[in-house]
């Protein structure tokens, strides 16, 4: 029977087998470092292939800076940490769809990686902007051996080192774009085929961020820089220029998905252009002839033809006939040529909403572009790059926080109205949306808050070190020892105000705490070449003692790729516990000596997947009665142990 890995998936081999499907010629065997035989990248092979001129030197277009191999490398370095699920710490664990995940992100998004693949709409992250003054999170990779004796300064509560990155220091950038590349690196894993990135971001690392987006995200799935004013009196640290203004880069995940960014419904102004009307509501006229000169006959032959109207009715028509007998063309009035912006099909197929209006001895063409669509849905329009609305600037951000907590207990909290915005436009009604530097949990409180106005059933996922707050804070003082506090109690507090003020909405304001944790097997199981003899003898089970069955079922859905938001059940069958989850998606009995009556019950829910501990069968016959059972009851069920 099948083990489960519990280790985060190999991104080198998923890389390899991705290249290999595009360019099977560029795969070769080359030994490893072991000596065993594997498969590779011909880098030589693949660079010719992708090149139409002879490939022999090394130079071309590259960002790059100090440690950027060993970053990415790090990216695809699988790990063996879990997530365990935190009950007392949250808020309607039986049926929300949130998460709030406690640790370092670049772990949770490995561990995140099959349960999420796909699967996440929106990325919003506000990450530390290196402005000399931030701590910032010393993974593994960055630091040499000199730099890990010499003592760099803070923890978390979980002794995880946070440094703080002076720009004195000579790898000042070079580190932060380290950080930032591995978890961009991992996120992009995550997105929809519609995803959408959100990055705030200021002067200090903006340009380095914008290169570093290209390369993972792909330039050309660029969409813009938004500039946001934060702070519309300005710096007044600032020496010559006094900043107002941040930026958000925005990218998808692929530009020509046009689900990727929604418009936003037209109001004010815009509406009261909406002031003709018929018999299906208010409706706008648009000229159907293209101003712009560059399209014309002859770059846009097939849009320049004849339109006829009847002077009657005012209708048009592509065909000369008795009653349409005026002939128009898309001239401009001093005699220019230029296009239809619709083809004679669509002036055919879509005749009612054309008309014309008589302007002195000519007819102009037009087209009825009305505010409410056939569907129901209202005008929509592309929103702009510059945000200048008061709601969205820092006060409000600490206005919120004020406001829920009644003492500043985060020092620069983004306001929810700017993520509520990036929402509006960045994700549909039943999307996930994650933040992986949640620190306050903004992002949390402004997807519960357009839920509430909007009737979505938007999940969010906020991942947040558990980063100690300064004992001079005012989050100190006011009892709360580290970020994940702040943010999960902000969730909760949020959640209170936005019900209480839409009584009727039907909101989930819960969230499931999971931590990250070292693996619930002892490593002596996952390291068989390591094991001897005595500690053989003395292993009674592969599993940590301090581990629960929900520590194992988590972990066990992570493994195998399902979602850990999903529903989940338990029953006692036979002095066995059975979890199921998600109506049978997997169901696990963690027992030891599962006797056959249990087997049997599970194999009667025809789940998609079962798993047993391997302990739980006393010998290899009852392994091989667990296999009959499941092929005979349901035999689509894939079975492992752990
Ligand atoms: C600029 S703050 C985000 C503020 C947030 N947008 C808000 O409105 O409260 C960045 C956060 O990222 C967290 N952070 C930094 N490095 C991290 C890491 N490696 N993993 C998880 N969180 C991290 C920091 O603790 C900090 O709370």
């Amino acid at each position: 029977m099948e083990h489960m890995k519990f280790e985060t998936p190999d991104m080198v081999s998923e890389n390899i087998d991705k290249i290999a499907a595009l360019f099977p010629t560029a795969i070769t065997e080359m030994r490893g470092e072991d000596g065993e035989i594997k498969r590779g990248v011909n880098f030589e092979v693949l660079k010719q292939i992708l090149s139409r001129d002879v490939v022999d030197g090394d130079e071309c277009y590259e960002f790059t800076w100090v440690g950027k191999k060993a970053a990415m490398a790090e990216a695809s370095r699988p790990i063996t940490k879990t997530l365990r699920p935190v009950k007392e710490d949250s808020r309607n664990w039986d049926t929300t769809e949130n998460l709030y995940i406690e640790g370092d992100n670049l772990e949770v998004l490995k561990i995140l990686q099959e349960s999420y693949l796909g699967k996440v709409k929106m990325i919003y992250i506000d990450p530390p902007y290196n402005t000399g003054n931030d701590f910032i999170y010393a993974d593994d990779f960055m630091r040499t051996q000199e730099e890990e004796n010499e003592q760099m300064g803070m923890y978390d509560e979980d002794e995880n080192r946070l440094f703080k990155n002076a720009d004195t220091r000579g790898r000042f950038h070079s580190d932060w774009c380290s950080m930032i590349y591995s978890r961009l690196m991992l996120a992009r894993n995550l997105l929809t085929e519609d995803g959408v990135v959100f990055i705030s971001i200021d002067d200090n690392e903006e340009f380095n961020l914008k290169e570093i987006c290209d390369e993972v995200f792909g330039g050309g799935n660029f969409v813009a820089q938004l500039a946001v004013q934060l702070n519309p009196r300005g710096r007044n640290l600032d020496r010559y220029i006094a900043k107002t203004h941040e930026s958000v880069l925005v990218y998808v995940s692929d530009y020509l998905n046009t689900a990727s960014i929604l418009g936003i419904e037209k109001e004010g102004k815009m509406v009261d252009e909406y002031n003709k009307s018929d018999v299906r509501g208010a409706y706008r006229l648009i000229g159907l002839r293209n101003r712009n000169q560059a399209f014309n006959p002859i770059t846009r032959p097939n849009l320049y033809y004849p339109l006829y109207v009847d002077p009657n009715t005012k209708m048009v028509s592509t065909v000369k006939t008795d009653t349409f007998t005026d002939e128009v063309f898309p001239d401009t009035p001093d005699g220019i040529k230029t296009c239809w912006t619709w083809m004679k099909k669509k002036v055919d197929s879509e005749n009612h909403l054309i008309t014309a209006e008589r302007t002195g001895n000519e007819w102009r063409i037009f087209r009825k572009d009305y505010l409410v669509a056939e569907d129901g849905s209202t005008a929509t329009t592309l929103v702009k790059s510059l945000w200048t609305e008061n709601t969205i600037n820092n006060d409000y951000g600490k206005k919120a926080i004020k406001e829920l907590f009644g003492s500043n207990v985060m020092s620069f909290p983004k306001p929810p109205e700017l993520i509520k915005r990036m929402a509006a436009i960045g994700s549909g009604q039943d999307s996930i949306i994650l933040d992986f530097f949640s620190g306050s949990a903004t992002t949390a409180h402004a997807v519960m808050q357009l839920n509430a106005e909007d009737g979505g059933h938007r999940k969010f996922i906020m991942v947040q070190l558990p980063e100690k707050c300064d004992e001079s804070s005012e989050a100190y003082k006011a009892g709360y020892k580290n970020i994940c506090e702040i943010g999960k109690e902000r969730i909760r507090r949020a959640g209170d105000k936005i019900k209480s003020e839409h009584p009727d909405a039907k909101l989930d304001t819960g969230f499931r705490v999971f931590r990250v944790d070292e693996s619930n097997m002892e490593d002596i199981y996952y390291h068989p070449e390591e094991l001897i003899q005595t500690m053989l003898g003395g292993m009674v089970s592969n599993i940590k003692p301090d581990r629960t069955d929900l520590d194992l079922l988590y972990a066990c859905l992570l493994d195998w790729g399902v979602e850990i938001s999903l529903s989940h059940t338990q029953a006692v069958i036979d002095g066995c516990t059975v979890h199921n989850v998600d109506n049978g998606a997997l169901c696990a009995c963690f027992d030891e000596r599962v006797p056959l009556s249990v087997i049997d019950y599970m194999a009667k829910q025809q789940p998609l997947r079962a798993v047993f501990r391997d302990s739980s069968f006393a010998a290899d016959d009852s392994k091989i009665n667990v296999t009959e059972i499941f092929k005979n009851l349901s035999p689509d069920t894939k079975v492992k142990v752990i």
